[in-house]
């Protein structure tokens, strides 16, 4: 199984989305067995709490139901994780001063997998409103299907 976590500031906005958007993608295409995921965020601001109420509601107007704690990037993750994917360039600095050095190579920018925009930020749409929380669930929609058909070897649809 292929172990994936998915990193954010908050982990309230955009890592529990990517979280939830893979799992739902994943099991719809019958690979569950293959893949486990989970989310964190490099900050300790919400820890315990439940995603933003605004990130529930647009991922349940896009069918994709939410479930998950907050929770902070700490570096046994680095053991536990074959891959982590961060959402922006600052989620990156913070994740590599986490994690021991001879792990940053699990470390990615999930924007790599973007075919619109690779390698770019995931906006943070915390200060955002309603167009902003569809910018984020499009983009992770996108390239989240592409990092499926990648890592599990599917044809292009
Ligand atoms: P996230 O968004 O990193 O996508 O979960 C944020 C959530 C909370 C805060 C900032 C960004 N905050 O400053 O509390």
């Amino acid at each position: 199984m292929q172990r994936i976590l998915f990193v954010c500031l908050g982990n309230i906005c955009r890592s529990p989305l990517a979280e939830a958007v893979f799992t739902h993608k994943v099991r719809s295409l019958g690979l569950s067995g293959k893949f486990g995921a989970d989310s964190c965020g490099t900050a300790d601001y919400h820890i315990g709490s439940a995603p933003d109420p605004r990130t529930i509601k647009n991922a349940l107007k896009n069918g994709v139901a939410m479930h998950h704690a907050c929770r902070q990037l700490c570096p046994d993750d680095f053991e536990i994780f074959d891959r982590i994917f961060v959402m922006d360039s600052s989620n990156l600095r913070h994740a590599l001063r986490i994690g021991p050095e001879d792990r940053h190579h699990k470390v990615q920018l999930i924007r790599t997998y973007d075919p619109l925009g690779a390698g770019q930020d995931v906006p943070d749409p915390y200060y955002g409103d309603e167009r902003d929380f569809q910018e984020v669930f499009d983009i992770l929609d996108r390239t989240i299907d592409e990092l499926i058909r990648q890592e599990a070897g599917l044809a292009k649809s």
